[in-house]
């Protein structure tokens, strides 16, 4: 990806993307040179923002306020029985509404895996600025995973990207553009149930088809056209539905 800086960039800003063009997959364009019709990672004063030709992205909260309104009633936390002080690891971190939302609930630190590192960098940059309680890593979330000692979180989260033409929110119309698709499938199943201490829980869209293929214990379902949830206990902790 072209990393630039903005018209009005000063010394710092042009150090930031210089080290971001460091980084694997991007390089660095003097504002001439870039190619407009492609996706360009800009950094300004303001921080970062992903231009495409007829779109400037920025990090933003998503739906956090509706699901700071639902609080301990809303399906994602009941889904995985969440408790003060649990510490959750978010698989699928993208902008990191999930991850902010239960970090103010549990009080605890969420880490949030995110492989797509432009997205990565920006949520890092978005829930800083929020003092939200969010550490990102950018990485595949199977490798960091298989890295992970047993039981080293109480929860384990997965939200893989709905189907192209499930009802999805505006708020995800950047993760969609450049996240990955791929689904969340019986490898990080079995990863996720070996590094949780109390549940793995995934999204699925609801009608959808991934859950079934990996065997819930149970499934959460909300109204329809709202997800639904698959949860898996990990009843070696002594738990159970
Ligand atoms: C539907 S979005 C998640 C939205 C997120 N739950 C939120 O609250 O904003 C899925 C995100 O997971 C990321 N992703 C998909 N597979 C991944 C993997 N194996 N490792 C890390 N991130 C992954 C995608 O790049 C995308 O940003």
């Amino acid at each position: 990806m072209q990393v630039t800086v903005s018209g009005r960039a000063r010394e710092q800003e042009l150090r930031r993307a210089a080290s971001i063009a460091e980084l694997p997959g991007f390089e660095f364009r003097a504002r001439e040179q870039v190619d407009w019709t492609a996706q360009v990672l800009q950094v300004s004063r303001l921080g970062l923002s992903l231009k495409t030709a007829d779109r400037n992205y920025r990090w933003h909260p998503g739906l956090l306020h509706t699901r700071v309104e639902a609080g301990w009633a809303h399906p994602l936390v009941r889904a995985m029985a969440l408790r003060p002080g649990d510490r959750v690891l978010d698989c699928t971190l993208g902008l990191g509404t999930d991850a902010s939302f239960l970090a103010l609930l549990t009080g605890a630190p969420v880490i949030g895996v995110e492989v797509h590192t432009g997205l990565a960098m920006m949520a890092q940059e978005g829930l800083r600025n929020t003092g939200r309680a969010v550490r990102v890593v950018n990485a595949d979330a199977h490798t960091f995973l298989a890295g992970l000692p047993d039981r080293s979180f109480d929860i384990v989260w997965g939200d893989p990207m709905f189907p192209a033409g499930a009802a999805v929110t505006h708020s995800l119309d950047l993760v969609r553009l450049v996240g990955s698709h791929a689904p969340l499938g019986p490898r990080w199943l079995e990863q996720a149930l070996r590094v949780a201490r109390h549940r793995v829980v995934m999204r699925d869209v609801a009608g959808g088809t991934l859950l079934e293929r990996l065997s819930p214990d149970d499934i959460l379902r909300t109204p329809r056209p709202r997800p639904r949830y698959g949860i898996w206990c990990c009843r070696a902790a002594g738990t159970s539905l």
